[in-house]
């Protein structure tokens, strides 16, 4: 891209230009990274670092206006009317349960099967987490489930929304409406999903955002929001992040010194202006691995995610099921292949040793513990190009011994010396068909 396209992006992003890309890796022995965050960041270095060097200009680097500023623009971006940024999505969600008064002798009900800081948020507050299992097809929390955990010492829910789908929320608002818990959305990977039209972050009374730099939106470093349309909670949240100064230094309680930098703000706000952009590429990948895993007729042992109704899947992980214990050899021929996988996540919490005090057996979660032996991330970042993907697919294919072959109704982009003008006869063997 020229530097005057990098200067007049965003203007024709928002007459409805569609956003130039990193150029293909053509080279069929490049390694693919899970994430390629360097050819995300050569779209837009320019306007990255015209913003960081404003910020060194001022040289006002905690809180003040940019973060203000980037508070207004999340708050826009998922509907609500306030955002509270913080120091990462971990600080998101201890804010949170602090605001909403949890602690001992509390419980909160919430999955297994996501990263660490969903669980010892709760239990560096002294309550209980209460892990129960998800639904097999979305991964997210199964609400049969967490009604049948529900205790009256249950004070919040906290669903995720993993992998950057919603979890089924309209249950667990009936649940905390009936009951007047809370319900805390661990939306650290889904900036921009949405359920029934609405988006993550006001599914519940406080949504919880990582800007931890493999996020759809991530920052230069660690970061974290969260969002409320409860203005007494907004309040609170602002004072916890600053050890509970209520102003003047006079502290009203003891609280977290957890502020987001105004650099990494400076970032987020250049990056989030092309948020749309780049989900939208990750949804046409998905659709595109869809088609390719189809024409490879893989779909006997690979299962693909799904994308359920009436939610918009922003595919922070595209993660599919390998069964019969053959995830592992998978992931290790992708690897020699130098393609990046990743598992997310091996090992669910209920099982983790530091929460053996709680109780839980192996066994007694069986969806969230298969799907930890089962599932596959596959690169999904925006920039992944089709030939990148076909690579991918297609060495999955040879790791289960299959020979590839396309179907003949396939539409993807056939190899250039089988284009129209060019003789039979002297047209070399398509390599990915087979006699
Ligand atoms: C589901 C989930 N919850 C919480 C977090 C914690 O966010 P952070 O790494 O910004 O503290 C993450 C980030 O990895 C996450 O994926």
């Amino acid at each position: 891209m020229s530097r005057e396209q990098i200067f007049t992006l965003p203007i024709a992003l928002s007459q409805g230009a569609t956003l130039p890309l990193s150029k293909p890796t053509t080279d069929a022995q490049q390694p693919i990274p899970l994430i390629d965050l360097v050819a995300q960041h050569r779209t837009i270095e320019q306007e990255v670092m015209e913003a960081v060097a404003k910020v060194f200009a001022e040289q006002k680097f905690i809180l003040g206006e940019e973060v203000s500023e980037l508070e207004c623009e999340i708050a826009k971006y998922c509907d609500s009317r306030e955002a509270i940024g913080c120091a990462s999505g971990t600080d998101a969600l201890l804010l949170s349960l602090m605001a909403l008064d949890i602690g001992p002798g509390d419980e909160v009900i919430t999955s297994p099967y996501t990263f660490f800081a969903t669980g010892s948020s709760i239990t560096r507050l002294g309550a209980k987490p209460v892990f129960v299992d998800i639904d097999p097809v979305s991964f997210n929390l199964a609400p049969a489930a967490v009604e049948a955990a529900f205790t009256p010492r249950t004070k919040a829910i906290m669903p995720v929304h993993l992998f950057g789908q919603c979890a089924e929320m309209e249950p667990l608002w009936r649940l905390a409406a009936r009951t007047g818990v809370a319900i805390v959305e661990d939306a650290c990977q889904a900036i921009g999903a949405e359920y029934q039209r609405r988006r993550a972050g006001v599914l519940g009374t406080v949504g919880c955002f990582s800007f931890f730099p493999t996020k759809n939106l991530g920052g230069a470093g660690d970061g974290g929001m969260i969002t409320t349309d409860d203005a007494d909670l907004a309040r609170r949240l602002r004072r916890l992040r600053v050890h509970g100064d209520s102003g003047g230094y006079e502290h009203l309680e003891v609280g977290l010194n957890s502020r987001l930098d105004a650099l990494q703000a400076a970032v987020l706000r250049v990056k989030l202006r092309y948020l749309d952009h780049w989900t939208m590429a990750r949804q046409r990948n998905a659709r595109r691995y869809a088609s390719m895993f189809h024409e490879y007729g893989l779909l006997d042992v690979v299962t693909l995610p799904a994308s359920l109704p009436d939610r918009r899947h922003v595919y922070n992980q595209y993660c599919v099921r390998i069964a019969d214990g053959r995830r592992d050899e998978v992931l290790k021929f992708l690897k020699s292949q130098q393609i990046g996988c990743a598992v997310y996540y091996p090992k669910p919490l209920h099982v983790q040793t530091c929460f053996a005090n709680l109780g839980y057996q192996a066994g007694q979660l069986p969806h969230s513990e298969q799907a930890a032996a089962e599932t596959l991330a596959l690169p999904i970042f925006s920039e992944l190009t089709d030939v990148q993907q076909e690579r991918i697919v297609r060495t999955i294919a040879e790791s289960f011994g299959r020979t590839p072959r396309r179907s003949a109704q396939s539409t993807l982009p056939r190899p250039k010396f089988l284009s129209a003008g060019v003789r039979l006869s002297v047209v070399p063997r398509d390599p990915f068909v087979i006699d």
